[in-house]
């Protein structure tokens, strides 16, 4: 039906007649001439008819927004006077001759250059329409490319792209399942895979020693906004590599990607363990662009008369830590007691400061709720510690350690977006080293990536000293989110059963639960390991985007619903009776709480 996208029309065609398809983004009605802004997923080009095409222009006064228009026209330069620099298109226009009506349009729910103004349900329930504005066609069309250079990179890398399937039993990887009830099966349920995890690891077994999938993965836990409960992964798998060469090719495959879309170079990442990220950003996932760093002082807060700060300091598992603010000494009261509230969030039951008013003045130049307990030989030493300078704010941690690490981390992050310390640019890294255990919290131990993670050390010491052992997982971090996270994986049954033996699954539910794996286990298992990368996120960072949500066409609110489809929504009786369901009264009722 068309020649040309609107916004690909350039000078080059000039004098050509063309034909464009598209909506109507805007018309004015300048005393005789009527100018129509034409809209197409490339972009907006002017269209002007005059009254001496009698028809079209009739019929030009008559569309409004959003209407569906075909034009055909010559293109013609600007006058001097009416270039606008600001659009693409701006130095042209279209003389429009011929105008078919293709569709007409009802008044949009919201105008579209105002979608700030209405709240994200509205956008979401009319997702199409906010789908026309040109920032989420450009995030789309921005998601479509890298998707693209990556199976072109993976498939040069000799990947093999291959599904696994959507219906599936419970693949651990910490969240809740969404569960599919089975009508041939009454009373069992499939669960929708929150991984391809255990069918990568197959498809080594089965030889095929390079895979790749974009892999839609369902995940049942709470929201924010880099979390969807369905989302994209770029899962991979190899075999016969080890960390390295898998962290290399991942890493490739990131900074040809930056590189290819956004012309930057993001240079070697560096490698950080995960002991450090902790010690000093109090974070799995340092955001490196914040040049703030946590400082232990256990040490010099061992022996001061303030029980909140020498309990946790000599406590193995205490710690206290301080977090320098350049420039913070300017904070106000209420700033500080908003500080002090947002890290009770993560548990803190305090936030100490120090004020550094006039260093040259000694303990009289600071100012603080907590001077009063120390000796002024240890505030001499902390000052001299934290390289402290005139005009900072230290604020104090005293906990658990990981009370301390999570509170003093989020506060690091805070800070610097209030105070605008967050540098511009990529700070990419690697966290290495992870703990292959963390405590539950009740009693027992729990994965920190999943429980197919291969162990540094051989059975024995993992028996030995499970809360010890470190894991050969790694996660890739970009900006402070986590972008990818993968490990080397057990290839050995013996391995797999100590793990499920200290994370307490015994024997019997490991072969319900897992026996397909441990029965391949037995077969011939490579050595294997891979990664995956949350693709969505990676979009979001790539095209500077605030929310998942932006690079997702359909997204789910932050109930994990769908307002435009109403789902998840009710079925009939019948369908319930076929799956053997019966809902309990308390959910059946539509509006009950
Ligand atoms: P993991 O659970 O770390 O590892 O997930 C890999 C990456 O997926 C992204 N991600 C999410 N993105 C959006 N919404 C979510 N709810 C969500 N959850 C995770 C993150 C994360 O880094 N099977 C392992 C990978 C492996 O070991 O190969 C796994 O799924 O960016
Ligand atoms: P208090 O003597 O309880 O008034 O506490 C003195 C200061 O220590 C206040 O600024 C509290 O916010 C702070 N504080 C209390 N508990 C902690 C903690 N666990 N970590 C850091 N600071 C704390």
């Amino acid at each position: 039906m068309r020649t040309h996208y609107c916004g690909s029309v350039t000078e080059a065609l000039i004098d050509e007649t063309i034909t464009l398809c598209g909506w109507v983004d805007r018309r004015r009605d300048h005393g005789g001439v009527i100018f129509l802004d034409m809209r197409d997923r490339e972009g907006i080009v002017q269209v002007v008819f005059d009254p001496d095409t009698e028809q079209a222009f009739a019929l030009a006064d008559k569309v409004r927004s959003e209407y569906v228009l075909k034009i055909t026209g010559r293109v013609r330069a600007r006058d001097e006077a009416t270039v606008n620099p600001a659009m693409p298109t701006g130095k042209i226009e279209v003389l429009g001759k011929e105008l078919e009506l293709l569709s007409s349009a009802a008044t949009p729910p919201f105008p579209l250059d105002a979608h700030q103004s209405v709240g994200e349900d509205v956008r979401l329930k009319y997702r199409y329409m906010d789908l026309r504005r040109p920032e989420m066609q450009k995030n789309l069309m921005m998601r479509a490319r890298i998707t693209s250079s990556i199976r072109r990179y993976l498939d040069d890398q000799d990947f093999l792209d291959i599904e696994t399937p959507i219906l599936t039993r419970a693949t651990p990887e910490g969240a809740r399942d969404y569960l599919v009830p089975s009508r041939t099966h009454g009373g069992k349920f499939f669960a929708l895979p929150q991984s391809p995890q255990l069918f990568k690891q197959l498809l080594m077994v089965s030889g095929f020693d390079r895979y790749y999938q974009i892999a839609r993965c369902f995940r049942d836990e709470d929201l924010r906004a880099d979390r969807q409960p369905e989302f994209t992964q770029i899962d991979i798998e190899t075999s016969f590599l080890q960390e390295r060469d898998i962290m290399e090719l991942t890493e490739g495959m990131v900074r040809s990607l930056f590189s290819e879309h956004l012309d930057v170079n993001l240079g070697d990442f560096p490698r950080m363990t995960w002991h450090e990220a902790m010690e000093r950003f109090g974070s799995d996932k340092p955001d490196l662009r914040i040049s703030l760093e946590l400082v232990s002082i256990d040490d010099l807060m061992a022996s001061v008369d303030f029980k909140v700060f020498s309990g946790p300091a000599n406590d193995e598992a205490g710690r206290v830590a301080a977090l320098k603010v350049v420039g913070g000494g300017s904070l106000s009261r209420k700033e500080i007691d908003d500080y002090t509230k947002y890290v009770s969030i993560y548990g803190a039951k305090g936030l100490a400061w120090i004020k550094v008013n006039k260093l040259a003045d000694g303990v009289d130049g600071l100012q603080s709720p907590i001077l009063k307990f120390m000796p002024e030989a240890v505030v001499n030493q902390l000052m001299e510690r934290l390289d402290a300078t005139d005009g900072d704010i230290i604020f104090f941690g005293a906990d658990k350690r990981s009370i301390v690490n999570e509170a003093l981390g989020a506060l690091r992050l805070r800070v610097a977006e209030d105070l605008g310390l967050v540098q511009p640019g990529w700070a990419p890294l690697w966290v290495v080293d992870f703990p292959m255990f963390e405590e539950d919290g009740k009693g027992g131990l729990t994965p920190l990536h999943h429980p197919f993670t291969a162990p540094s050390c051989d059975v024995e010491t993992l028996r030995d000293a499970p809360q010890h052992a470190l894991s050969r997982a790694y996660d890739m971090v970009l900006n402070g989110s986590e972008i990818g996270g993968g490990s080397v994986r057990i290839h050995q049954q013996d391995m797999q059963q100590a793990v499920f033996d200290i994370l307490g699954i015994d024997s019997e539910e490991a072969s319900e639960k897992f026996g397909f794996l441990l029965d391949a286990l037995k077969y011939g298992a490579p050595p294997h390991g891979g990664l995956a990368f949350g693709l969505d996120r990676l979009v979001m960072l790539m095209v500077g985007g605030q929310s998942i949500r932006d690079v997702i066409a359909f997204p789910k609110t932050q109930t994990a619903a769908c307002v435009m489809t109403d789902a998840p929504g009710q079925v009939a009786d019948q369908q319930l009776r076929d799956l053997s369901i019966r809902l309990r009264q308390s959910v059946a009722a539509p509006d009950s709480p």
